[in-house]
Protein backbone atom coordinates (compact mmCIF):
# COMPACT_ATOMS: atom_id res chain seq x y z
CA UNK A 1 0.00 0.00 0.00
CA UNK A 2 1.53 3.40 -0.83
CA UNK A 3 0.63 6.88 0.85
CA UNK A 4 -3.02 8.45 -0.07
CA UNK A 5 -3.29 11.17 -2.30
CA UNK A 6 -4.40 14.17 -1.39
CA UNK A 7 -6.47 16.03 -3.93
CA UNK A 8 -7.36 19.28 -1.76
CA UNK A 9 -5.81 20.99 1.01
CA UNK A 10 -5.50 23.48 2.91
CA UNK A 11 -1.87 24.37 4.18
CA UNK A 12 0.20 27.73 4.87
CA UNK A 13 -3.08 29.89 3.92
CA UNK A 14 -3.16 28.66 0.33
CA UNK A 15 -5.21 26.02 -1.28
CA UNK A 16 -3.39 23.03 -2.85
CA UNK A 17 -4.44 20.89 -5.33
CA UNK A 18 -3.41 17.86 -7.01
CA UNK A 19 -3.19 17.77 -10.65
CA UNK A 20 -5.08 15.28 -12.13
CA UNK A 21 -5.05 15.66 -15.59
CA UNK A 22 -1.22 15.02 -14.81
CA UNK A 23 -2.27 11.39 -12.87
CA UNK A 24 -0.77 8.78 -13.31
CA UNK A 25 2.34 9.61 -14.81
CA UNK A 26 2.95 12.37 -12.34
CA UNK A 27 2.12 13.29 -8.82
CA UNK A 28 1.97 17.52 -9.01
CA UNK A 29 0.28 19.37 -5.87
CA UNK A 30 0.30 23.23 -6.81
CA UNK A 31 -0.71 26.15 -5.05
CA UNK A 32 -3.47 28.50 -5.66
CA UNK A 33 -3.92 31.60 -4.31
CA UNK A 34 -6.92 33.68 -6.26
CA UNK A 35 -9.87 32.89 -7.09
CA UNK A 36 -9.41 32.97 -11.28
CA UNK A 37 -6.47 30.27 -11.01
CA UNK A 38 -9.32 28.06 -8.97
CA UNK A 39 -11.70 28.51 -11.74
CA UNK A 40 -9.46 27.43 -14.14
CA UNK A 41 -8.43 24.80 -12.17
CA UNK A 42 -12.08 23.56 -12.10
CA UNK A 43 -12.71 24.19 -15.55
CA UNK A 44 -9.41 22.37 -16.99
CA UNK A 45 -10.36 19.33 -14.54
CA UNK A 46 -7.11 19.88 -12.52
CA UNK A 47 -9.22 19.23 -9.56
CA UNK A 48 -13.47 17.43 -10.45
CA UNK A 49 -15.52 15.01 -9.01
CA UNK A 50 -18.76 16.58 -7.58
CA UNK A 51 -17.85 17.12 -3.80
CA UNK A 52 -13.94 18.37 -5.02
CA UNK A 53 -15.49 21.20 -6.99
CA UNK A 54 -17.91 22.49 -4.19
CA UNK A 55 -15.11 22.22 -1.58
CA UNK A 56 -12.64 23.95 -4.31
CA UNK A 57 -14.95 26.90 -5.22
CA UNK A 58 -15.61 28.01 -1.50
CA UNK A 59 -11.93 28.18 -0.62
CA UNK A 60 -11.64 30.00 -3.78
CA UNK A 61 -14.06 32.29 -2.31
CA UNK A 62 -12.19 32.97 0.72
CA UNK A 63 -9.09 33.26 -1.05
CA UNK A 64 -10.70 36.11 -3.50
CA UNK A 65 -11.10 38.47 -0.30
CA UNK A 66 -8.60 37.44 1.88
CA UNK A 67 -5.82 39.89 0.78
CA UNK A 68 -8.58 43.35 1.13
CA UNK A 69 -7.77 45.93 2.70
CA UNK A 70 -8.90 45.23 6.68
CA UNK A 71 -10.92 48.23 7.01
CA UNK A 72 -12.61 48.00 4.12
CA UNK A 73 -16.70 48.20 4.31
CA UNK A 74 -18.16 44.85 5.16
CA UNK A 75 -21.02 45.38 2.80
CA UNK A 76 -18.18 46.58 0.14
CA UNK A 77 -16.85 42.93 1.20
CA UNK A 78 -20.46 41.44 0.58
CA UNK A 79 -20.47 42.90 -2.96
CA UNK A 80 -17.09 41.21 -3.75
CA UNK A 81 -17.79 37.81 -2.77
CA UNK A 82 -21.19 37.80 -4.39
CA UNK A 83 -18.96 38.65 -7.43
CA UNK A 84 -16.87 36.13 -6.65
CA UNK A 85 -19.51 33.18 -6.47
CA UNK A 86 -21.36 34.66 -9.70
CA UNK A 87 -17.72 33.66 -11.46
CA UNK A 88 -17.02 30.42 -10.11
CA UNK A 89 -20.81 29.42 -10.68
CA UNK A 90 -19.58 29.72 -14.31
CA UNK A 91 -17.47 27.30 -14.12
CA UNK A 92 -18.91 23.82 -14.62
CA UNK A 93 -22.76 23.71 -14.81
CA UNK A 94 -23.97 20.04 -13.83
CA UNK A 95 -22.59 18.96 -10.71
CA UNK A 96 -24.89 20.52 -8.17
CA UNK A 97 -22.31 20.29 -5.03
CA UNK A 98 -20.92 23.78 -6.89
CA UNK A 99 -23.77 25.85 -6.14
CA UNK A 100 -24.71 23.87 -3.06
CA UNK A 101 -20.89 25.11 -1.88
CA UNK A 102 -21.30 28.97 -3.18
CA UNK A 103 -24.47 28.92 -1.73
CA UNK A 104 -23.66 27.87 2.24
CA UNK A 105 -20.87 30.78 1.44
CA UNK A 106 -23.13 33.59 0.74
CA UNK A 107 -25.24 32.60 3.73
CA UNK A 108 -21.95 33.11 5.92
CA UNK A 109 -23.33 36.32 8.09
CA UNK A 110 -21.72 39.79 6.77
CA UNK A 111 -22.56 41.55 9.85
CA UNK A 112 -19.09 40.86 12.35
CA UNK A 113 -16.06 42.34 11.71
CA UNK A 114 -14.48 38.52 11.12
CA UNK A 115 -15.97 38.30 8.33
CA UNK A 116 -12.86 36.49 6.64
CA UNK A 117 -12.77 34.76 8.97
CA UNK A 118 -16.05 33.17 9.37
CA UNK A 119 -15.53 32.53 4.99
CA UNK A 120 -12.44 30.26 5.72
CA UNK A 121 -14.29 28.31 8.86
CA UNK A 122 -17.10 28.13 6.11
CA UNK A 123 -15.03 26.26 3.63
CA UNK A 124 -13.07 24.48 5.99
CA UNK A 125 -16.69 23.09 7.53
CA UNK A 126 -17.77 21.72 3.90
CA UNK A 127 -14.02 20.13 3.59
CA UNK A 128 -14.80 18.36 6.75
CA UNK A 129 -18.34 17.35 6.55
CA UNK A 130 -17.47 15.69 3.29
CA UNK A 131 -15.19 13.56 4.65
CA UNK A 132 -17.78 12.37 7.52
CA UNK A 133 -20.50 12.02 4.85
CA UNK A 134 -18.66 9.50 2.78
CA UNK A 135 -17.45 7.35 5.42
CA UNK A 136 -21.27 7.37 6.04
CA UNK A 137 -22.05 6.42 2.57
CA UNK A 138 -19.40 3.67 2.83
CA UNK A 139 -20.66 2.26 5.71
CA UNK A 140 -24.63 2.41 4.92
CA UNK A 141 -22.99 0.79 1.19
CA UNK A 142 -21.46 -1.90 2.69
CA UNK A 143 -24.57 -3.34 4.66
CA UNK A 144 -26.21 -4.02 0.64
CA UNK A 145 -22.57 -5.85 -0.41
CA UNK A 146 -20.44 -8.81 0.72
CA UNK A 147 -17.12 -10.76 1.11
CA UNK A 148 -15.44 -11.50 -2.14
CA UNK A 149 -17.81 -10.07 -5.09
CA UNK A 150 -17.64 -8.30 -8.58
CA UNK A 151 -18.31 -4.76 -8.05
CA UNK A 152 -18.32 -2.65 -11.50
CA UNK A 153 -17.73 1.48 -11.03
CA UNK A 154 -17.98 3.87 -13.86
CA UNK A 155 -15.49 7.52 -13.76
CA UNK A 156 -14.19 8.04 -10.92
CA UNK A 157 -16.32 8.57 -7.70
CA UNK A 158 -13.08 7.94 -5.18
CA UNK A 159 -11.24 9.42 -3.04
CA UNK A 160 -9.69 12.03 -5.81
CA UNK A 161 -13.25 13.54 -6.22
CA UNK A 162 -13.71 14.04 -2.83
CA UNK A 163 -12.49 14.93 0.88
CA UNK A 164 -11.52 11.77 1.43
CA UNK A 165 -13.40 7.65 0.66
CA UNK A 166 -15.01 9.28 -2.27
CA UNK A 167 -18.74 7.95 -2.15
CA UNK A 168 -18.64 5.01 -4.95
CA UNK A 169 -15.33 3.95 -3.58
CA UNK A 170 -16.00 4.53 0.26
CA UNK A 171 -17.49 0.96 0.80
CA UNK A 172 -14.47 -0.60 -1.28
CA UNK A 173 -12.09 1.08 1.60
CA UNK A 174 -14.31 0.18 4.43
CA UNK A 175 -14.49 -3.47 2.96
CA UNK A 176 -10.74 -2.97 3.12
CA UNK A 177 -10.46 -2.19 6.93
CA UNK A 178 -12.68 -5.26 7.13
CA UNK A 179 -10.87 -7.80 5.55
CA UNK A 180 -13.06 -8.19 2.86
CA UNK A 181 -12.20 -8.14 -0.91
CA UNK A 182 -13.62 -7.23 -3.48
CA UNK A 183 -12.62 -7.85 -7.40
CA UNK A 184 -13.75 -4.14 -8.70
CA UNK A 185 -13.77 -3.81 -12.23
CA UNK A 186 -13.16 0.07 -13.29
CA UNK A 187 -14.21 1.47 -16.33
CA UNK A 188 -11.92 3.37 -18.44
CA UNK A 189 -14.19 5.57 -19.11
CA UNK A 190 -14.13 7.84 -22.53
CA UNK A 191 -13.59 10.35 -23.52
CA UNK A 192 -11.15 11.80 -19.84
CA UNK A 193 -10.15 8.09 -18.94
CA UNK A 194 -10.99 9.05 -15.11
CA UNK A 195 -12.21 5.13 -14.74
CA UNK A 196 -8.65 4.06 -15.94
CA UNK A 197 -6.17 7.30 -14.53
CA UNK A 198 -7.95 8.21 -11.42
CA UNK A 199 -10.05 5.64 -10.07
CA UNK A 200 -7.78 2.43 -10.84
CA UNK A 201 -4.52 4.21 -9.51
CA UNK A 202 -6.40 5.15 -6.35
CA UNK A 203 -7.42 1.82 -5.52
CA UNK A 204 -4.15 0.14 -6.51
CA UNK A 205 -2.04 2.10 -4.27
CA UNK A 206 -4.62 1.21 -1.68
CA UNK A 207 -3.92 -2.46 -1.80
CA UNK A 208 -7.54 -3.17 -3.62
CA UNK A 209 -8.39 -5.65 -6.49
CA UNK A 210 -9.11 -3.27 -9.54
CA UNK A 211 -9.22 -4.20 -13.49
CA UNK A 212 -9.24 -2.30 -15.87
CA UNK A 213 -11.68 -2.60 -19.09
CA UNK A 214 -12.59 -0.56 -21.83
CA UNK A 215 -16.18 0.88 -21.79
CA UNK A 216 -17.26 -1.72 -24.47
CA UNK A 217 -16.47 -4.11 -22.11
CA UNK A 218 -18.71 -3.85 -19.73
CA UNK A 219 -21.36 -5.98 -20.98
CA UNK A 220 -19.27 -8.85 -21.80
CA UNK A 221 -17.67 -8.90 -18.23
CA UNK A 222 -21.30 -8.42 -16.62
CA UNK A 223 -22.50 -11.58 -19.22
CA UNK A 224 -19.60 -13.60 -17.71
CA UNK A 225 -21.35 -13.20 -14.21
CA UNK A 226 -17.80 -11.19 -12.84
CA UNK A 227 -20.20 -8.60 -11.28
CA UNK A 228 -22.62 -8.29 -8.99
CA UNK A 229 -23.21 -4.79 -8.03
CA UNK A 230 -22.70 -1.75 -9.99
CA UNK A 231 -21.62 1.52 -8.05
CA UNK A 232 -21.62 4.53 -9.27
CA UNK A 233 -21.28 8.17 -7.83
CA UNK A 234 -23.78 11.52 -8.80
CA UNK A 235 -23.31 14.99 -9.96
CA UNK A 236 -26.88 15.89 -9.36
CA UNK A 237 -30.05 13.78 -8.45
CA UNK A 238 -33.07 15.43 -9.42
CA UNK A 239 -36.20 15.12 -7.05
CA UNK A 240 -38.01 11.96 -8.74
CA UNK A 241 -34.58 9.90 -8.88
CA UNK A 242 -33.22 10.75 -12.14
CA UNK A 243 -29.18 10.53 -11.81
CA UNK A 244 -27.22 12.97 -13.91
CA UNK A 245 -23.30 11.51 -13.61
CA UNK A 246 -20.18 10.76 -16.17
CA UNK A 247 -20.88 10.40 -19.48
CA UNK A 248 -21.72 6.56 -20.00
CA UNK A 249 -23.73 5.72 -17.08
CA UNK A 250 -26.81 5.72 -18.68
CA UNK A 251 -25.12 2.48 -20.87
CA UNK A 252 -24.24 0.91 -17.56
CA UNK A 253 -27.46 1.38 -15.87
CA UNK A 254 -29.27 -0.15 -19.05
CA UNK A 255 -26.90 -3.45 -18.70
CA UNK A 256 -26.91 -3.65 -15.60
CA UNK A 257 -30.87 -4.09 -15.75
CA UNK A 258 -30.28 -6.15 -18.60
CA UNK A 259 -28.28 -8.55 -16.53
CA UNK A 260 -30.24 -8.15 -13.25
CA UNK A 261 -27.11 -6.50 -11.15
CA UNK A 262 -28.11 -3.70 -8.72
CA UNK A 263 -27.45 -0.95 -9.82
CA UNK A 264 -26.13 1.43 -6.84
CA UNK A 265 -25.79 5.48 -6.40
CA UNK A 266 -23.93 6.81 -4.10
CA UNK A 267 -25.41 10.25 -3.26
CA UNK A 268 -24.13 12.77 -0.57
CA UNK A 269 -27.21 14.83 0.02
CA UNK A 270 -25.89 18.07 -1.27
CA UNK A 271 -25.66 16.62 -4.48
CA UNK A 272 -29.28 15.91 -4.46
CA UNK A 273 -31.18 18.58 -5.88
CA UNK A 274 -34.83 18.66 -5.10
CA UNK A 275 -35.58 22.19 -6.65
CA UNK A 276 -34.92 20.39 -10.00
CA UNK A 277 -38.19 17.98 -10.58
CA UNK A 278 -36.50 15.36 -13.04
CA UNK A 279 -33.49 14.52 -15.07
CA UNK A 280 -34.59 16.74 -18.02
CA UNK A 281 -33.97 19.60 -15.98
CA UNK A 282 -30.26 18.86 -15.26
CA UNK A 283 -27.73 21.06 -17.03
CA UNK A 284 -25.37 18.76 -19.24
CA UNK A 285 -22.26 20.47 -20.13
CA UNK A 286 -20.81 19.64 -23.04
CA UNK A 287 -16.86 20.39 -23.25
CA UNK A 288 -14.52 20.54 -26.38
CA UNK A 289 -13.73 18.33 -29.77
CA UNK A 290 -10.38 17.78 -28.65
CA UNK A 291 -11.36 15.76 -25.65
CA UNK A 292 -12.66 13.19 -27.63
CA UNK A 293 -10.28 13.05 -31.23
CA UNK A 294 -7.48 14.20 -29.30
CA UNK A 295 -7.28 12.35 -26.04
CA UNK A 296 -4.33 10.14 -27.16
CA UNK A 297 -2.35 12.80 -27.60
CA UNK A 298 -2.14 12.68 -31.14
CA UNK A 299 -5.74 12.77 -33.63
CA UNK A 300 -7.70 9.77 -33.65
CA UNK A 301 -10.02 11.09 -35.95
CA UNK A 302 -10.07 13.96 -39.15
CA UNK A 303 -9.17 17.26 -37.55
CA UNK A 304 -12.71 18.84 -38.92
CA UNK A 305 -14.52 16.45 -38.31
CA UNK A 306 -17.68 16.94 -36.26
CA UNK A 307 -17.58 15.82 -32.24
CA UNK A 308 -20.52 15.64 -29.86
CA UNK A 309 -19.25 15.59 -26.11
CA UNK A 310 -21.65 15.88 -23.84
CA UNK A 311 -19.40 15.39 -20.18
CA UNK A 312 -22.77 13.62 -18.54
CA UNK A 313 -26.04 11.81 -19.12
CA UNK A 314 -28.94 10.72 -16.86
CA UNK A 315 -30.02 7.68 -15.65
CA UNK A 316 -33.59 7.48 -15.36
CA UNK A 317 -34.70 6.54 -11.88
CA UNK A 318 -36.52 3.39 -12.74
CA UNK A 319 -32.92 1.80 -13.67
CA UNK A 320 -31.64 2.49 -9.70
CA UNK A 321 -31.72 -0.32 -7.10
CA UNK A 322 -30.94 2.19 -4.53
CA UNK A 323 -29.91 6.17 -3.58
CA UNK A 324 -27.10 5.68 -0.67
CA UNK A 325 -26.88 8.65 1.22
CA UNK A 326 -24.96 9.42 4.35
CA UNK A 327 -28.41 9.49 6.11
CA UNK A 328 -29.65 6.29 4.59
CA UNK A 329 -30.13 3.57 1.93
CA UNK A 330 -33.18 5.64 -0.22
CA UNK A 331 -35.25 3.34 -2.24
CA UNK A 332 -38.37 3.97 -4.87
CA UNK A 333 -40.52 5.73 -4.70
CA UNK A 334 -37.91 8.11 -5.03
CA UNK A 335 -39.84 11.10 -5.12
CA UNK A 336 -41.49 10.61 -1.89
CA UNK A 337 -38.25 9.15 -0.49
CA UNK A 338 -35.76 11.89 -1.05
CA UNK A 339 -38.03 14.37 0.32
CA UNK A 340 -37.99 12.72 3.49
CA UNK A 341 -34.01 12.81 3.56
CA UNK A 342 -34.89 16.63 4.43
CA UNK A 343 -37.76 16.96 6.45
O1 LIG B 1 -16.12 15.27 -15.11
P1 LIG B 1 -15.81 14.77 -13.74
O2 LIG B 1 -14.55 13.99 -13.65
O3 LIG B 1 -15.86 15.89 -12.72
O4 LIG B 1 -17.01 13.78 -13.41
C1 LIG B 1 -17.02 13.09 -12.18
C2 LIG B 1 -18.17 12.19 -12.02
O5 LIG B 1 -19.00 12.05 -12.88
C3 LIG B 1 -18.32 11.55 -10.66
O6 LIG B 1 -18.91 10.28 -10.78
C4 LIG B 1 -19.21 12.43 -9.78
O7 LIG B 1 -18.78 13.76 -9.80
C5 LIG B 1 -19.24 11.95 -8.37
S1 LIG B 1 -17.73 12.19 -7.50
C6 LIG B 1 -18.00 11.63 -5.92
Amino acid sequence: MTEALNPIQWKNNALVLLDQTKLPNEIVYEEFTTVESVWDAIVTMKVRGAPAIGVAAAYAVYLGVRDLKPDLDQTVLGKVVQKHVAYLATSRPTAVNLFWALERMTAVKITDASYKEALLAEAQAIHKEDEEINRMIGENLLTLLSDGIGILTHCNAGALATSKYGTATAPMYLAKEKGWNFKVYADETRPRLQGSTLTALELSRAGIDVTVITDSMAAMVMSQGKVQAVIVGCDRVAANGDTANKIGTLGVSILAKHYGIPFYVAAPTPTIDLNTPNGAGIPIEERHKSEVIEGFGKLTAPADVKVYNPAFDVTPAQHITAIITEKGIVRAPYGENLEKLFS
